[in-house]
């Protein structure tokens, strides 16, 4: 059991939110110093660390007590939490600030040569997607009977691999819905990167630390709006 008098902070290790989030943090007045490994950043100017994981794996180190603060893609926060309510396992995170970076949509898409009509377009075909629950939810609301075709990566390449028809997936740029020969055709989730903290408040001196650090951010946040 690590003590608590120190916050430990949870970062995408190599990705589009990590050099905004380490930016973000030292805009705060947070310095660290690496370790061999990299993957943990032990702080020095105040007891708050880094540790630097797979952006996925970031809502269920803060349901763990892992890590106590997160930085993540609202996309990932959002499709763990229904997975956790459909599971009945209990709320466990929840996002406490928008950040303003990581900006991206996640999308339904298709062949270019596909006319659309509109998401009855979609009626009784496979979508492949990272992203089930968001999908599915969205599908739900639409009164569209799909099947999602879960895939933890390199979604894109699903409709030319005879996997799915159509694709569910982030879209930031379009670049690689453009090489991929497929065109966006509905939004199904806006997103963000944001602040993740756990459901239940600490108990202990992480409380006060918390406090500080979200004073700091606030004001770091105030000046870029
Ligand atoms: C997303 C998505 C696409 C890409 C789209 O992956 O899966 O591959 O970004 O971006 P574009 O519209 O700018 O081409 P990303 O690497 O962000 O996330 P992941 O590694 O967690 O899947
Ligand atoms: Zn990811
Ligand atoms: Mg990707």
């Amino acid at each position: 059991m690590r003590t608590h008098d120190r916050l430990r902070i949870a970062i995408q290790k190599s990705g589009r939110l990590s050099d905004p989030a380490r930016d973000l943090l030292a805009r705060a007045g947070l310095s660290f110093r690496e370790s061999r490994d990299r993957l943990f950043c032990y702080g020095e100017s105040l007891p708050i660390d880094l540790l630097l994981v797979r952006d996925d794996d970031i809502p269920g180190l803060i349901a763990e007590g892992t890590c106590d603060l997160g930085v993540v893609g609202q996309n990932v926060l959002e499709e763990q939490a229904l997975e956790r309510l459909e599971d009945g396992r209990g709320e466990a995170f929840r996002a406490i600030r928008e950040l303003g970076f990581g900006r991206c949509r996640l999308s339904v898409a298709v062949p270019n040569d596909w006319d659309w009509p509109g998401p009855a377009r979609l009626e009784g075909l496979r979508i492949a997607t990272s992203y089930p629950q968001l999908l599915a939810r969205w599908l739900r609301g639409q009164g569209v009977a799909a099947k999602p075709v879960v895939l933890s990566g390199s979604v894109e390449i699903a409709p030319r691999l005879g996997k799915a028809e159509a694709i569910c997936d982030l879209v930031s740029t379009g670049a690689t819905l453009l090489a991929n020969q497929l065109k966006e055709t509905a939004t199904v989730f806006e997103s963000q990167a944001v602040l993740v903290a756990p459901s239940t408040p600490f108990g202990d001196a992480r409380a006060d630390l918390a406090a500080m650090l979200l004073r700091r951010l606030d004001g770091v946040l105030s000046v870029r709006a």
